[in-house]
């Protein structure tokens, strides 16, 4: 045993010897052929360039070691790089790989700003440090906004295109859909939701809520969210009753605020793009919410007109919820509200 261990020893100086003093050169393609890649679960491999490739493209696989990590941070300030795999144990820690998350933005008296971790939040605002977000809270009703919304569709010819239409004018609108017509358009609400748009019900088939007994408004309700869940993935966050008509048993099925209008285009009756364009522009208001249908040509093509004109005139474009949280003025179930 002895022996052979000498002689290990030996053979591996003579192999030393021999690449130190350039008796022994290792080919030069063996030197390239390693490619390291690395799995998000924690393991290497030194790969030949073919392999390391394949390996790269498969699932939680690659050859960059910033690309199977992530760097997370908790309310404290502790920072860590930790492999992507193990990030869920570690959000249900506390931790999370978006600094906001744990952390507030905070200014001071002489308007400085920095972000601060919410442990320590207590401590600056005992050194007259506020938080920016309460700040632009307070600021927003000085905002400017609006929200376009559209009855009656998805539809299949027009829906698409006014998504287009908005989303190319940076705009957020408000949809609210007949249950029956989920369907309609190109995996329409799942693109809305993508999109920002919000989703309110606009009941099942434009039935007339305030002539449904109690049991069949709550089913009709029950029954035309479901069908928007199961659509968009995303129960509705609002209700439309159709013709506006609402009475205290509305109210209490609704389950989520009731949104009616203070500008009504009449889209339906004029099917005149002009006609809708300058309804819009004499009507609206700061505040304004906007009725119209996204089942008219003339509508979408009105609107194609209106955005850039609305942005001119300084109006934001966003959703009713959105709009009452800019007016500082929230939303809550069963609640009616025309306007802001
Ligand atoms: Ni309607």
């Amino acid at each position: 045993m002895k022996l052979f261990k000498k002689i290990s020893v030996s053979v591996i100086l003579a192999l030393v010897c021999l690449c130190v003093f350039g008796g022994f050169t290792i080919p030069k393609e063996d030197t390239e052929a390693l490619v390291t890649v690395y799995c998000s679960d924690g393991r290497i491999l030194f790969l030949s360039p073919e392999d390391a490739e394949e390996y790269s493209e498969s699932d939680g696989w690659s050859d960059d070691f910033s690309e199977i990590t992530v760097d997370i941070w908790n309310t404290a300030g502790d920072n860590r790089l930790v492999l992507e795999n193990k990030l869920s144990s570690y959000t249900a820690g506390g931790w999370s790989d978006n600094i906001e998350d744990v952390s507030v933005l905070m200014r001071n008296r002489d308007g400085k700003e920095k972000y601060v971790f919410k442990d320590y939040v207590e401590e600056y605002r005992s050194k007259d440090w506020e938080e920016v977000a309460k700040i632009k809270l307070e600021k927003a009703s000085n905002i400017k906004a609006i929200a376009l919304t559209f009855d009656d569709g998805p539809s299949n010819s027009q829906t698409d295109r006014l998504l287009d239409i908005l989303d190319g004018n940076n705009a957020k609108a408000t949809f609210f859909v007949l249950g029956k017509s989920v369907g309609n358009g190109s995996d329409c609400l799942k693109r809305m939701i993508e999109l920002g748009m919000e989703i309110g019900s606009h009941g099942y088939d434009h039935t007339q809520l305030t002539k449904l007994d109690n049991s069949a408004l709550e089913k009709h309700i029950q029954d035309t969210n479901a069908k928007i869940k199961e659509a968009s993935g995303a129960e509705p966050t609002l209700l439309r009753p159709p013709y506006g008509s609402y009475n205290e048993a509305v109210k209490s099925a609704a389950g989520v605020p009731i949104v009616l209008w203070s500008v009504d285009t009449l889209d339906w009756k004029s099917r005149n793009a002009d006609a809708v364009y300058s309804e819009t522009m004499r009507s609206v208001r700061d505040g304004s919410i906007i009725l119209y249908h996204d089942i008219y040509e003339s509508t979408v093509d009105a609107i194609e007109r209106l955005l850039p004109e609305l942005k001119a005139e300084g109006y934001e474009l966003v959703t009713v919820s959105e709009l009452a949280e800019i007016k500082g003025k929230p939303l809550t179930a069963g609640a009616v509200v025309t306007n802001f």
